[in-house]
């Protein structure tokens, strides 16, 4: 008898498996899970590695395929890769690696659909790590689009420390902000695409640089929604929650628990999961 391979079928019953290098991707997390209240979570920060943003990407590929084959045993149907950095260095792997076992999503496509249906012919902005930006992600997908869409972009690697440090709506935190973006770069830009899962917790400072003159765009919501449209097209939003969300991490401290209120909204209890041991 020859070999027998069995397809398992991906159900709507099982959860969502969401990844990043540390806490800020609840801020996606946080948006899926407002949009999408009866799916259940599992949340992966992989806090002993962080940050993402200054890493290799062989670096990254590698913490991005540990911690999917963690996401695939909890069961999931879809992997959200919710960190900008990984969705640069390691999306085409992950979904290579993963194959028929569970869609993969990253917060990048979405945003990118999003550009090609609202600002044909302008100039469009983005910040990011020095990851998400030298790889020449966002730009290439883009220009891809062919609809004469110019992306400029601008590493910005001082503003992950800076959120995390909670230095929000300060002296410093507006001089950091200004000093960024008053940058040629970003001269004339119609848009900015917010590259980074950190950056939605200072949306309104960003906003407040352009007099409100321009769009600022927030990824969590667009990938939200997309994740949502996509499990409602292909029958696999789930009717009711199942089970209780989990929110592992590769490392545990004070600190990163704290961060939980910062970007998820709410304290959640976090739980270690250590990816190598
Ligand atoms: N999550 C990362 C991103 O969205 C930011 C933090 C890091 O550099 O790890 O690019």
């Amino acid at each position: 008898m020859g070999p027998f391979v069995y397809k398992m079928a991906i159900k709507a019953s099982q959860p969502i498996g969401i990844f990043d290098s540390g806490i800020g991707g609840m801020t996606v997390a946080h948006a899926v899970k407002a949009l999408l209240p009866n799916e259940q979570i599992i949340y992966f920060g992989d806090t002993a590695h962080l940050p993402y943003g200054d890493k290799s990407t062989a670096a990254i590929q590698a913490y991005s395929i540990k911690i999917t084959d963690v996401l695939l045993q909890k069961g999931c149907k879809l992997i959200l890769i919710a960190c900008n950095s990984a969705s640069s260095a390691a999306f085409d792997l992950v979904r290579e690696y993963t194959g028929s076992r569970a869609r993969v999503f990253n917060v990048i496509d979405p945003v990118v659909d999003y550009i090609r249906e609202h600002y044909e012919n302008s100039k469009v902005g983005l910040i990011g790590t020095r990851q998400t930006v030298s790889s020449g992600t966002y730009q290439r997908k883009i220009d891809a689009l062919g609809q004469n869409i110019e992306c400029k972009a601008l590493a910005t690697p001082l503003l992950v420390p800076m959120i995390e440090e909670r230095w929000l709506q300060n002296d410093i935190s507006k001089q950091i902000i200004h000093s960024y973006l008053a940058n040629e770069e970003l001269a004339d830009i119609e848009s900015l695409i917010l590259g980074c899962t950190h950056y939605p917790l200072i949306k309104s400072e960003i906003a407040e640089f352009y007099f409100n003159k321009i769009d600022i765009l927030d990824s969590a919501a667009i990938v939200a929604k997309s994740v949502r449209a996509y499990l409602e097209y292909n029958h696999l939003l789930s009717s009711k929650l199942l089970g209780s969300d989990h929110f592992l991490v590769s490392d545990l401290t004070p600190n990163f628990e704290a961060a939980t209120k910062l970007f998820f909204g709410i304290d959640v209890p976090l739980e270690k999961y250590p990816l190598w041991e």
